[in-house]
């Protein structure tokens, strides 16, 4: 296990913990900095003005605006500093990078169930890469646990019924810690686990190493035909009786009620087990629930393989009996009236 040189401070792996480290040593230093000013000036008054005589009367001050003002305004100017800086990392820490390779965790007790997205299965191991941007998309079967790495300073809870992701990009090959950070029962502190980060090479190396898995995409792809999702949404997901789901993700979707809102995981989550809750513009609320049905993991390879479903383009079909197909292609240009509404 990597470990630090100063104590207490976990070793430094991602483009994410230089930062974070320079927030936190900029806001002790400030902390520092102030505890000993005013205690030092404290102490100093104490001695300076303290009581000589029994009968001594202090002399009265009257405010004095210049210094009212001075020490309302620097302490103002360094808090807003902190808000600044503290909010444009938190931002770039939770908005994950489009490009990054996406990883399913899902957390039980008391265990980390990992998949990647090529098929390969994990527990209590996070093999990764160094240099590539990871997304992990993250839930729970049973109680909120919290996904922690502390060495890429990375820290997000795991809830019941919704997705949370979280991002990195490690920069130092070695193995680090893996924490569960939310008391979630009697082995709670048992949930640990460590996360290997791999020169590229070597990783794909390990990831082919299982070949023979199959990616969640697929799985999902199986799903959706024996649950029967086929029926309304056809089998690429160029609709029907359901929304067509072909290139639904991340696109905006317009709903009954006349709002829309984004189909991210979170949609799709809730649309597979509570189809009531959002309906399509144009739709019924014909859909019958899967909750208890599917399993958290299931869900989430419903969800790769939705991800997965792309309109192809008129000019890039493949005329004739070309190369088959890639699971979750649609082979012809679909239209996407039927979730578009009106
Ligand atoms: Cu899971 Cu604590």
């Amino acid at each position: 296990m990597q470990t630090s040189w100063v104590p207490f401070v976990p070793p430094s792996a991602s483009t994410l913990s230089g930062k974070v480290d320079a927030l936190y040593f900029y806001l002790s230093g400030v902390t520092v900095f102030f505890t000993l000013l005013i205690s030092g000036i404290l102490i100093f008054f104490m001695i300076k003005y303290r009581r000589r005589t029994p009968y001594e009367i202090p002399r009265p001050i009257a405010g004095s605006h210049k210094l009212e003002t001075l020490w309302s305004v620097i302490p103002f100017i360094i808090a807003m500093s902190m808000f600044a800086w503290g909010a444009q990392l938190f931002f770039e820490r939770s908005r994950p990078p489009n490009n990054a390779v996406e990883v399913y965790v899902v957390g039980k007790q008391w265990m980390w169930k990992i998949q990647h997205s090529t098929g390969q299965r994990e527990i209590n191991e996070l093999h990764v890469p160094s240099g590539r941007k990871i997304k992990l998309i993250m839930t729970t079967e049973d109680v909120i646990h919290d996904f922690f790495i502390p060495a890429f300073r990375i820290k997000a809870d795991v809830i019941p019924g919704r997705y949370t992701t979280q991002w990195f990009e490690a920069t130092k090959p070695g193995r680090y810690h893996l924490f569960c950070a939310e008391y979630c029962g009697m082995n709670h502190s048992g949930m640990i686990g460590s996360v290997v980060v791999m020169e590229p090479t070597e990783f794909d190396n390990w990831l082919g190493g299982n070949a023979s898995q199959q990616s969640p995409a697929v799985a999902g792809q199986q799903l959706f035909e024996t649950l029967g999702c086929v029926s309304c949404h056809g089998a690429s997901g160029e609709g029907g009786r359901g929304p067509a789901l072909a290139g639904l993700f991340g696109r905006q979707v317009f709903l009954s009620n006349g709002q829309s809102i984004k189909a991210d995981e979170a949609y799709i989550r809730e649309s597979v087990v509570n189809p009531q809750a959002k309906l399509v513009a144009g739709f019924g609320p014909i859909m019958p629930t899967f909750q208890g049905q599917v399993s958290e993991e299931q869900l989430m390879q419903i969800l790769a393989f939705i991800k997965s479903l792309q309109i192809q383009t008129p000019g890039l079909a493949t005329p004739g009996p070309g190369p088959a197909a890639t699971p979750g292609t649609v082979a012809s240009p679909t239209t996407n009236s039927k979730s578009g509404g009106t």
